[in-house]
């Protein structure tokens, strides 16, 4: 399955949600995450994330771990997102800020 990580958060651009088939994100306040039930692995969203928050979960770098845990969490309570909409405010200045998953809204 595929895995949205740390540098989403406070940014969510949502190009992601555009191309998957099968409509597995799901939105909260400033992070998106992927259904780990729903994800047929087509790989197609991970090269459309302008921060490049997206990798598969054996390819996830050091320290995303847990986010795996939190897609599976998050994306049973959030709703269901498929189309594209503005990213946040301040996408541009967080994209690529370490230590992001502090700033998490459930
Ligand atoms: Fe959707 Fe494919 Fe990305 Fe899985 S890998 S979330 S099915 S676009
Ligand atoms: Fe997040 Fe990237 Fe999608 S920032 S909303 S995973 S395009």
């Amino acid at each position: 399955t595929f895995v949205v990580t740390e540098n989403c958060i406070k940014c969510k651009y949502t190009d992601c949600v555009d191309v998957c088939p099968v409509d597995c994100f799901h939105e909260g306040p400033n992070f998106l995450v992927i259904d780990p039930d729903e994800c047929i692995d087509c790989t197609l969203c991970e090269p459309e994330c302008p921060a490049h928050a997206i990798y598969s979960e054996d390819e996830l770098p050091e320290g995303q771990e847990q986010f795996i845990q939190l897609n599976a969490e998050l994306s049973k309570i959030w709703p269901s997102i498929s189309e594209v909409k503005d990213a946040l405010p301040d996408a541009d200045e967080w994209n690529g800020k370490p230590d992001k998953l502090q700033y998490l809204e459930r």
